[in-house]
């Protein structure tokens, strides 16, 4: 049977294709849950994703550098290539993960222009690899408190409602990142998560640059749940330095790094199993899958309702089935039929 998350990537994909067609009220797409990294600027939120990754492909650099979002979705498969495929440009595999990087940079230019506008049209990328868990990931721009050089003043309200859009969906799963050597307190990623999610349960808590804290200052407050308490666990994180990006230390090394990092730390060695990228990319495709599973009924529900409104629209049209409309709208329903069986099956 198709993975349930797999087949969720399906629909989002159809709904990005074809124009949502969700009607009026909760649409198809707004559905359909996701994880949304959120988070202030340098706080680590591309190489959170790079590690859940395991792959080195986002652009980097200071500064506003994630202008869109950028709509993540992975694909486990049981072997062969790893490669990464774009919406805007289907049927194009794209094996060096450099050219991904390139790719993001150049469509994001394409929209903003070179400036440091941002917008909100999400770039879509779909990566297939045998080291990937299945999920959902949407990487935003960081939140920010000032506007600098070049953007306008509504830049700092821009990216924060941008930002809120996503997060305030009650599908959305918020990847709340703070890094540990700042005050938890004055967390960006905290103060939004609270206001759109007061009771804690669809966020998760990350904390990153555990290496950089203070000598003699450690984060078990924070990890342990004390400093602010969330319905899921917090998840350490040890990203890659900026050092060990120039000497080009590759993901698996980071990961080993990582995994060592917490098996011989004297303050955090007693729940290393519960921390870092590989832990963190499990629970959340854990947690994915169980949303989506309760959410199967009313899902159902929204297909159904969708495959009414696509036959009352094909009636009204006459079913030219050689006119575009009628074919694209002829080829959702087909979908929607599919995913209607498959969501059943599920069921049982
Ligand atoms: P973003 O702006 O939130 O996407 O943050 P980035 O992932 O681009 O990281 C910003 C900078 O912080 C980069 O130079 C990273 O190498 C560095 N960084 C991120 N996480 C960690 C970490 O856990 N430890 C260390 N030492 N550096 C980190
Ligand atoms: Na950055
Ligand atoms: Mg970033």
């Amino acid at each position: 049977m198709e993975s349930l998350i797999g087949l969720v990537n399906r629909i989002q994909r159809a709904c990005t294709v074809l124009g949502d067609h969700g009607g009026e009220g909760m649409s198809l797409w707004e559905a359909l849950p996701s994880v949304a990294v959120v988070g202030g600027q340098s706080s680590g939120k591309s190489s959170v994703l790079e590690s859940v990754v395991g792959r080195d492909f986002l652009p980097r650099g200071s500064g506003i550098v994630t202008r869109r979002p950028l709509v993540l979705q992975l694909h486990k498969t049981e072997g062969g290539q790893e490669y990464a495929e774009f919406l805007h440009a289907p049927k194009r595999r794209l094996t060096d993960f450099a050219a991904v990087r390139k790719e993001i940079q150049d469509e994001t230019d394409r929209i903003t222009g070179r400036s440091k506008q941002i917008s909100n049209i999400p770039i879509h990328l779909s990566i297939y690899s045998p080291n990937v868990v299945n999920l959902t990931v949407i990487d935003l721009p960081g939140l920010t408190k000032v506007a600098v050089e070049g953007q306008p003043e509504s830049i700092v309200e821009d990216i924060e409602n941008m930002v809120r859009s996503y997060v305030e969906k009650p599908n959305c799963i918020i990847l709340a990142i703070s890094p540990a050597n700042q005050d938890i307190a004055t967390s960006d990623a905290i103060k939004l998560a609270r206001e759109v999610d007061p009771s804690g349960e669809r966020t998760f808590g990350v904390l990153t640059k555990l290496d950089l804290m203070d000598k003699g200052t450690n984060a078990l407050d924070v990890l342990e749940g004390r400093s602010y308490r969330l319905q899921h666990p917090w998840v350490g994180i040890v990203n890659r330095s900026q050092a060990d990006i120039n000497k080009n230390v590759d993901m698996i090394a980071a990961r080993r790094k990582e995994r060592e990092y917490f098996e011989t730390s004297p303050e955090y060695g007693h729940m290393a199993h519960k921390m870092g990228s590989e832990y963190l990319a499990k629970l959340l495709s854990k947690h994915l899958e169980t949303v989506i599973r309760q959410r199967i009924p009313s899902i159902i529900a929204l297909i159904n309702k969708t495959i009414d409104e696509l036959n009352a629209e094909l009636d009204r049209i006459g079913r030219p089935i050689a006119v575009d409309s009628g074919a694209q709208l002829y080829t959702i329903l087909e979908m929607c039929r599919a995913f209607d069986r498959v969501f059943k099956e599920h069921l049982d």
